[in-house]
């Protein structure tokens, strides 16, 4: 669709909104997960709009309650239950004072689980996988009418067909900053790994799409936008010019765009860092400084359990064409302690590779068995205990980095994105290149604004800092 035909869908929507406003229903959206869960919830409250539903922040209110769901981790799914019964609490409360409430679960443990769910908490009345998200309010009128619905079909192609872009008022109302979903689902089936199933194979947005989404952000007045993508290096498509794109060519046309001053995307495969990704770091002043590169261990006989398909030599052979290209580039990862079959010295050259990069930042988790996934069924699983002590030493290490690297910037001038109100008076947030926050005085700009300003100190995930 090109963008005047959604300027137009726009205004029917926000008509039809204005009909109905005295009796406008509200749907409480409660997100778990990743950023590509932030997005979707997003574009659920979108598509919502459209019928006439208003988003409310307080659940007590809401008619709709949406849990957009997690599966990566079984604590991230087991939250979902012990939420539900919170919800199905209040559904019950409503209903004695004659009010309805649906209860719906979508995300990736309504794609994983489908009917069970409904079967281990009766009040939920609609199950949506993140495939269907444009059948939405179809979904929700057959639940209103009483059935209970279950919508988990693959059909990604039709999502980023059908699910509406944003209202400029829905933009502004996020904010300066906004993520751009451009890819979604995994071909790579790492063995530990829920995702390919959960999110189903690799389908890339096509160009036109993502430019007139982008071009649609910066309208309303984003200034950075995040690239999202379970894969998001692996994204390429039909370019404008007949020639096979990549994301290195996409991200030098949405540099481009008027308005838009900073460019991230996440997450990152090191096997899909091609040459010209890599050129773009080096050419392109938009394109931030920091990169999310999971490299998941340091062994290279439990990368090849994992099936990562690159050793611990690759990795730090990559990050140094990386940093060849953009010397300030600050590196971020992600780490599983636990996998089954890690020894002692397995994890010892995990440890060794944290040291070899030096994070700027990095996240790091206990291995847990995914139902469905090779890793479940391998022999070798670690204790519990052994688990917790090599997580702690790690995290020790990354955190001794992370500061390490903030206190770096104690007393150098950087440009930060002006983001909302501090919660002081006088202060406000702003973005470092490198995703801190950065806590200032409100004379340093206006949000939207990108500006220098002097880092003064460190908190325990912030920057302090004062205008120039
Ligand atoms: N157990 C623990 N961590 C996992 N991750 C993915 N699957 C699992 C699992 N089964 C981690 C990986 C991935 C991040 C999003 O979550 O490090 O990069
Ligand atoms: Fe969790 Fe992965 Fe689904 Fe994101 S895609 S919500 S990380 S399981």
């Amino acid at each position: 669709m090109e963008l005047e035909q959604l300027d137009l869908a726009e205004t029917a929507a926000s008509r039809k909104h204005e009909a109905d406003a005295p009796a406008a229903k509200k749907v409480f959206v409660k997100t778990y997960g990743c950023q590509m869960n932030v997005y979707d919830s997003q574009r659920m409250a979108d598509a919502l709009a459209v019928d006439g539903y208003a988003a409310t922040e307080s659940i007590e209110d809401a008619d709709l309650v949406l849990l957009n769901t997690c599966h990566i981790r079984e604590k991230a799914a087991e939250k979902v239950y012990s939420e539900l019964g919170r919800v199905r609490a209040l559904k019950a409360e409503r209903a004695a004072r004659g009010l309805e409430t649906v209860i719906g679960v979508a995300g990736c443990v309504a794609q994983a689980e489908g009917r069970e769910i409904i079967r281990r908490q009766p009040a939920v009345d609609l199950v949506i996988g993140p495939q269907t998200y444009h059948r939405l309010p179809e979904v929700l009128r057959k639940a209103r009418a009483g059935e209970k619905v279950v919508e988990t079909e693959y059909a990604v192609e039709d999502k980023f067909e059908h699910l509406p872009m944003p209202q400029r008022s829905a933009i502004r109302g996020r904010g300066v900053t906004a993520f751009l979903t451009v890819q979604e689902g995994c071909d790579k089936f790492c063995t530990f790994c829920v995702v390919p199933y959960t999110r189903g194979s690799e389908v890339s947005r096509p160009v036109e799409r993502i430019v007139g989404e982008a071009e649609r952000l910066a309208a309303a007045g984003v200034r950075e936008v995040t690239l999202l993508g379970q894969n998001v290096n692996a994204w390429h498509g039909e370019g404008p010019d007949g020639r096979e794109w990549g994301l290195g060519r996409l991200l030098y046309r949405l540099a481009e765009i008027p308005g838009i001053a900073r460019l991230r995307y996440t997450t990152s495969h090191p096997r899909d860092m091609d040459d010209e990704l890599i050129e773009a770091h080096r050419d392109l002043a938009a394109l931030m400084p920091y990169l999310h590169l999971p490299v998941q261990s340091g062994s290279d006989r439990i990368l090849k359990a994992m099936n990562r398909r690159h050793t611990a030599a690759d990795y730090l052979k990559l990050i140094e064409r990386i940093r060849a290209a953009r010397s300030d580039i600050a590196m971020s990862g992600d780490f599983i302690v636990g996998f089954p079959g890690e020894t002692d010295a397995d994890f010892e050259a995990t440890m060794a590779i944290v040291r070899a990069t030096n994070y700027a930042s990095a996240f790091s988790f206990k291995y847990s068995p995914r139902p469905g996934t090779p890793g479940a069924e391998m022999d070798g699983h670690v204790e519990e205990q052994v688990k917790d002590e090599r997580l702690q030493r790690l995290q020790a290490l990354i955190t001794e980095q992370q500061h390490a690297f903030a206190e770096g910037l104690v007393g150098r001038t950087i440009s930060t994105l002006v983001e909302k109100p501090g919660r002081r008076p006088g202060q406000i947030v702003g973005r470092s290149p490198w995703l801190q926050p950065v806590i200032v005085d409100e004379k340093a700009g206006e949000i939207g604004d990108i500006v220098d300003v002097r880092i003064t100190g460190t908190g325990t995930n912030s920057l302090f800092a004062e205008s120039v």
